[in-house]
């Protein structure tokens, strides 16, 4: 089994800290190859909507890193997406891979198990970990994902969450639930 960390933080913070955590979780599980990509390091731009894609066998004409990153994610079982909170949404960074994936065509990127970790400074009663959730579950339930687990943490300061060793440990079992 395949499974894909995609952090779509550019900073070593709350959502690193979560993806680390489930991380911890993975490698408990045997035989699960696993990969953490943090997206803000890589070479990634913007779907240009040209199409080519379409008629070319879903070979995104852009060729920069995210097309590896597309590979990775087309051979993953489970896919892990961590985002932090930037405007009630998801990151730029998280949000230009999701927009890539489209190269690959909608009916070829179905089959995986996935989770998403969401990290904000405000509290978990904001609406934006709702909107996320939705956006989210749209998103699974067009391309055929199975969501294992959604998670929101408020958490502002870089080191908040991982400070916190009861919601480290809680993410480290969620890791471990994702067979
Ligand atoms: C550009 C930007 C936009 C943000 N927008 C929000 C927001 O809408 N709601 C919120 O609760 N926190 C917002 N934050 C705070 C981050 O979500 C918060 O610090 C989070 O812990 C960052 O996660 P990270 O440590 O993984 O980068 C924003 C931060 C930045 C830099």
């Amino acid at each position: 089994m395949k499974a894909l960390l995609l952090n779509g933080s550019p900073r070593k913070g709350n959502t690193y800290a979560a993806l680390s955590a489930i991380e911890e979780g993975l490698r408990t599980i045997e035989g699960m190859e696993i990969e953490n990509i943090i997206l803000q390091e890589k070479k990634m731009a913007p779907c240009m909507a040209c199409d080519v894609c379409r008629g070319n066998g879903g070979n995104c004409v852009i060729g920069d890193e995210g097309n590896e990153i597309i590979e990775k994610f087309y051979e993953a079982d489970i896919v892990v997406f961590g985002t932090p909170v930037y405007w009630w949404g998801i990151s730029a960074q998280l949000k230009i891979f999701v927009d890539r994936m489209y190269s690959k065509g909608e009916g070829n990127l179905g089959n995986k198990n996935v989770a998403l970790v969401v990290t904000g400074g405000d509290g978990l009663e904001n609406i934006q970990y709702e909107l996320i959730f939705k956006q989210f579950r749209s998103i699974a339930r067009y391309l055929d994902w199975k969501i294992v687990f959604e998670k929101a943490f408020s958490a502002y300061a870089t080191d908040e969450l991982a400070g916190d060793s009861e919601k480290m440990a809680e993410l480290t079992e969620l890791g471990k639930s994702l067979k």
